[in-house]
Parts: C-alpha cells; sequence; structure tokens
C-alpha cells in the first residue's frame, strides 16, 4: 500500500492516519494460509457473512463499463472491503473534512471503505486486479453517487 493526500501527493498517509479517517488498512500477506485466517477474523468480527472473489481485467469486454461505475465519487450502505489477492488499484476516499486520500492497494493489502464514506475507485495502468471481497449483504453493495462531485 502507498497513500498519500490527493493536493499533497509529498505527505505520505500510514495506516494510522487512515484509521484516523475510519479507514481500515491491513497487510495480511500472500500467502492464503496466512490471510485466510485474518480474513476469518474480520468476518466474524465485524459481521461480513458473505466471501467471494472478483476479477478485472483487459479480457473482461466490457471493462470500461464496469469500471465506469466505480469511478464517480460514491458511497454504499455497507462497507466496501477488498483484499487484494494480484495485481493493483486506486481508491480515492474523502477524509474527515472532505479532501481526497489516494491509496493505493497492491497483493497482501486490505482495506475496508466504510459504509457512508464517499470514494472512487480505478485501475492503474496494468488494468487488472483480482480481490477477495467481504460483505454483510450485496443489497448494500450498490453505488449510491454523490450529487455534485468534482
Ligand atoms: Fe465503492
Amino acid at each position: 500500500m502507498h497513500a498519500h493526500w490527493l493536493d499533497d501527493s509529498a505527505t505520505a498517509l500510514d495506516a494510522d492516519t487512515l484509521a484516523a479517517h475510519g479507514v481500515v488498512y491491513e497487510f495480511l500477506g500472500t500467502n492464503p494460509a496466512e490471510y485466510q485466517p485474518k480474513l476469518d477474523d474480520y468476518k466474524s468480527q465485524r459481521g461480513y457473512g458473505t466471501q467471494d472473489e472478483v476479477g478485472l481485467n483487459p479480457s473482461l469486454e466490457n471493462l470500461d463499463e464496469i469500471c465506469a461505475k466505480f469511478d464517480k465519487e460514491h458511497l454504499h450502505t455497507d462497507d466496501e472491503v477488498r483484499f487484494v489477492i494480484d495485481g493493483e488499484g486506486i481508491f480515492d476516499i474523502r477524509s474527515s473534512d472532505d479532501r481526497w486520500m489516494r491509496v493505493v492497494v497492491e497483493p497482501g493489502d486490505l482495506i475496508i471503505v466504510p459504509k457512508d464514506k464517499h470514494h472512487r475507485f480505478r485501475l492503474t495502468e496494468s488494468k487488472s486486479i483480482h480481490c477477495v471481497r467481504l460483505f454483510q449483504d450485496q443489497s448494500g453493495w450498490v453505488p449510491v453517487y454523490r450529487a455534485a462531485s468534482d
């Protein structure tokens, strides 16, 4: 993971700073024997009943269409939980004072964007990411777009 303020790329953001703005970050490792028990802990502690996997990559015919759903500022009524197995992605997440925090996630990274927190997501130039998703209720994971977004 590397993270910084979008309007101040010289200032890195660490996990403690992200946590102060409500975002959970933890490196869980890249070996399933290592990360799955930790994911199981999150599931029991935070009430995530469902685990699945999702992949985005250039072999998907509708990749641009899928990405267009998430690259505009939105929130969800359930936490957005992603653990990166492969590839990378860019989350821009609003701080408590409405600045953008840019978080680039890589294999082994777990990120939790809490419910009701505005954010957007896009792929890096490699256009490829493979993630585990955890959620409480799939219906809470429909994007709710922010009315006036820059
Ligand atoms: Fe989202």
